[in-house]
């Protein structure tokens, strides 16, 4: 360990994942380097696509956009471990509604859709458009993800009656 080193430990989809990186490491690369987490995408490391977005204590986070040591002691659900009651269904729609082009935008995109409908699981298209503002589909498929995302919510709608 050298003084540009940092301990870190994180609880990683369940699990207690500790290392010692550099201390400028990317949350984002702690993650599919140290974790093993490569379902989350690293798209433009600068913020800007939403590729490597996960939860961070239940809140939509871009990974790249913290050090891994920001995140240390702290919950981080990535693609891999999303289990909210909403994430079958979203897998099921993102498929039926073509929503899964080159599949690059995906994990972020299922992401911050799991996270909104864990909080609002009747969204209407405007906040579905607004949760996913922050997400770019370079294969432009938003309106199959939006679709995809508002058939969910209608369930969700239903479920509510
Ligand atoms: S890789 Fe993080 S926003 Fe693009
Ligand atoms: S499906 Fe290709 S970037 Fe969205």
């Amino acid at each position: 360990m050298t003084d540009y080193d940092e301990q870190v430990e994180l609880d990683v989809n369940g699990e207690r994942v500790a290392a010692t990186v550099p201390a400028r490491m990317l949350l984002v690369h702690y993650l599919r380097e140290v974790a093993g987490c490569t379902g989350v995408h690293v798209g433009c490391d600068t913020g800007n696509c939403g590729a490597c977005t996960v939860l961070l204590d239940g809140q939509p986070v871009k990974s790249c956009m913290l050090l891994a040591a920001q995140g240390s002691g702290q919950q981080v659900t990535t693609v891999e471990g999303l289990d909210a009651p909403c994430v079958p269904a979203l897998r099921q729609a993102f498929t039926a509604h073509g929503a899964i082009q080159c599949g690059y935008c995906t994990p972020g995109m299922l992401t911050n859709a799991t996270a909104l409908l864990c909080e609002q699981p009747d969204a209407d298209e405007e906040s579905i458009r607004n949760a996913l503002r922050g997400n770019l589909c370079m294969c432009t498929g938003y309106q199959q993800i939006v679709d995809a995302i508002s058939a969910v919510a209608q369930q969700g709608e239903a479920a509510q009656r």
